[in-house]
């Protein structure tokens, strides 16, 4: 009987202790209606506050840059606020330099909408909106890298510029129960846009990219968010060095395609860096497009080629072949995409042979 009796009463506090903090939580994390003031009146709005500053406007389909959906790895998702929100968390600090924090730049995602907030963001952001999109084609290119063209459904196409990514909302697939969101370089033209192609490496155990890989399909539906980012053309440069390495051909590509389209009176040279010839990929299509322009030169590299593959192409780290062609740097700008090892090491080598650091852009990942 005082077994029973001593069951009952823990169960009883348990379930009082579990009531009492559910109500806590209520009680202490209602912020009620708070007013969102984007850039000093352009955009202005109510919004229930106690979820993070991104997802709230993400819910009021204002999209900051996020390439790890709000897990403060990415350092994407700067907005400078006109409200004081209290100290910077530890997660914000290695995403944020001195002048950004005196200029109360934060990361959306950590910030917890508490009351009435003022922000400032770029005004291109309002552009930003939501694609259902599906799946026409998936193409394996290397072992871990697949191409993906979606046609966009609604609304049926998107202006962006070629460097410019979006982000992939993944749908809950086997133990994952939560959508996720990740950045993609989008790798086909502006001027075809009802259509996007991606180029995705698979990271193993990656959450989008094993759903991206192994659980999507031809005919599928997904939503697509962008366009974002500052990786793009920019002004000035009579040769454009563009140096990637694995699925970062994908803004390359864009870019490369879109300046030929546009016969701007420049010259490309084109670098990619693989380590056998089985990870090179799009080699026809690089290849036909020297043929063809006088002014474009493809310049695939391999760092350990296999006996088998034949190789009589450049050998070498991507960085050695780089720093045997670019000598004279005059009137020159770089766009590098890949791994932060590979851009780091390319940096280098591109000021070490004269260019300045305003003319290298790059996107790493
Ligand atoms: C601006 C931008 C553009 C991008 N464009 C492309 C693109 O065109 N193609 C593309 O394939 N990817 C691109 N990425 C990377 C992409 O957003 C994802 O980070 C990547 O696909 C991994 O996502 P995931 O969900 O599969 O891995 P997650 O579940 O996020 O990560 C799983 C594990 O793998 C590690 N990890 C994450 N990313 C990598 C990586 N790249 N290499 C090695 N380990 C990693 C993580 O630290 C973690 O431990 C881009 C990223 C940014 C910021
Ligand atoms: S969304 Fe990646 S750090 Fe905030």
């Amino acid at each position: 009987m005082s077994i029973v009796l001593t069951v009952f009463s823990v169960s009883l506090i348990s379930t009082i202790l579990a009531t009492l903090v559910v109500l806590a939580d209520k009680v202490l994390n209602n912020y009620g209606e708070c007013e969102i003031d984007i850039n000093d009146g352009d955009k202005t709005f109510m919004v229930t506050g106690g979820s993070n500053l991104l997802s709230t406007l993400a819910s009021s389909r204002i999209y900051i840059p996020s390439a790890c959906g709000g897990k403060a790895t990415c350092g994407l998702c700067k907005v400078r606020l006109g409200s004081e929100v209290g100290a910077v968390l530890p997660t914000e600090e290695p995403y944020l330099t001195k002048e950004e924090i005196d200029a109360n730049v934060r990361l959306s995602c950590q910030v917890k909408v508490k009351s009435s907030l003022k922000l400032y963001i770029p005004e291109e952001l309002f552009n930003v909106r939501e694609y259902k999109a599906k799946i026409v084609r998936i193409t394996r290119m290397t072992r871990d890298i697949k191409e993906f063209q979606f046609a966009l459904v609604n609304p049926a196409s998107v202006a962006f510029k070629a460097g410019q990514y979006i982000q992939v909302v993944t749908k809950p697939y086997a133990n994952i129960k939560e959508s996720v969101m990740r950045a993609y370089s989008i790798s086909s033209l502006p001027t075809n846009n009802q259509e996007l192609e991606i180029i995705v490496r698979l990271v193993p155990g990656g959450v989008c990219t094993t759903f991206m890989h192994e659980y999507l399909q031809e005919g599928d539906e997904l939503s697509l968010r962008g366009p974002f980012g500052e990786f793009y053309l920019h002004e000035g440069g009579d040769t454009l060095v563009f140096i990637a390495g694995g699925s970062g051909l994908a803004p390359i590509k864009s870019m490369v395609f879109d300046i030929l389209r546009q016969k701007l009176d420049k010259k490309l040279i084109f670098f990619f860096g693989a380590v056998t010839k089985q990870d090179l990929y799009y080699v026809d299509l690089f290849t036909k497009l020297d043929a063809e322009h006088d002014n474009f030169q493809y310049v695939p590299a391999l760092s350990q080629p296999d006996i088998s593959d034949e190789w009589e192409g450049e050998i070498g780290l991507i960085t050695e072949v780089v720093g045997r062609y670019i000598t004279d740097t005059a009137d020159m700008q770089a766009y590098l995409c890949g791994s932060p090892g590979m851009i780091d090491a390319c940096i280098r080598v591109l000021e070490k042979a004269g260019l300045s650091q305003a003319d290298i852009y790059y996107d790493e990942f």
